[in-house]
């Protein structure tokens, strides 16, 4: 489909539609070969080399980062006083209409996806789909074969059953790790809360098919393709 060389420059993250004819007039880019000045030009994306500084543009109709969400951030999109995970983006990966699909507590940490892709995010988010979400908590005191066998029943807290959940011990003294298929308000620290324990650190290690890469430090970010993030759903 052809659209103006300003708005597909801007929806790969390249900055915003202003910059992005700055790059234009500047000369920095090339449509098959040829330098293009004129941001109200049209081009087919699909159907031509675009590409900026030599470098090609590989389009992408979505985005979909991996963050590795560090401690003392909100997953929002914006708060008028609290750093959220969108402030952490590059630039040049911050354009219009991104949002955590999910949310993470504040003092939690790990896998957090990042995308424009509403359809994704309702399809990972659904409890029908039974996405497996798996956390490596720190927790109070080690857990024990009850607590195994709580989870897997389904823990009761307060008003609220959880779906039963595998929880298992970490290789140390105080490490567990637990799956759930649903993402209820503060789901782990509560059902923890519910056997007498208390979470103490709690990190997101894997969602479906997708795992935290190991390399990968808090608030860093990984572009990724379209196949890698639906690994979510395997
Ligand atoms: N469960 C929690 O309690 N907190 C999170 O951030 C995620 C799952």
């Amino acid at each position: 489909m052809n659209e103006r060389l300003d708005k597909i420059l801007a929806s790969q993250g390249l900055g915003s539609r202003k910059e992005a004819a700055r790059m234009l007039r500047e000369g920095r880019v090339t449509v098959d070969g040829q330098v293009v000045r004129d941001a109200a030009l049209k081009a087919d994306p699909d159907g031509c080399v675009i590409a900026v500084d030599g470098q090609r543009l590989i389009f992408r109709k979505y985005l979909y980062i991996l963050m590795n969400k560090p401690a003392g951030v909100l997953s929002a999109t914006e708060d008028s006083r609290q750093r959220t995970v969108l402030d952490l983006l590059p630039e040049e990966l911050n354009r219009r209409g991104l949002f955590p699909a999910g949310r993470l507590d504040k003092d939690t940490t790990g896998l957090l996806i990042i995308t424009d892709d509403g359809d994704f995010a309702h399809r990972m988010l659904s409890p029908r789909a039974h996405v497996v979400k798996r956390y490596a908590a720190r927790t109070q005191r080690s857990i024990t074969d009850e607590d195994i066998a709580a989870f897997a029943a389904g823990v009761q807290s307060g008003g609220d059953r959880f779906a039963p959940a595998r929880l298992w011990a970490g290789e140390e003294d105080g490490l567990a790790f637990v799956e759930v298929t649903e993402g209820k308000y503060h789901q782990v620290k509560r059902m923890f809360e519910a056997t007498g324990n208390r979470v103490l650190q709690l990190t997101r290690v894997q969602i479906g098919g997708l795992a935290l890469p190991e390399d990968l430090a808090p608030g860093q970010v990984r572009v990724l393709e379209q196949n890698e993030a639906a690994r979510v759903f395997l």
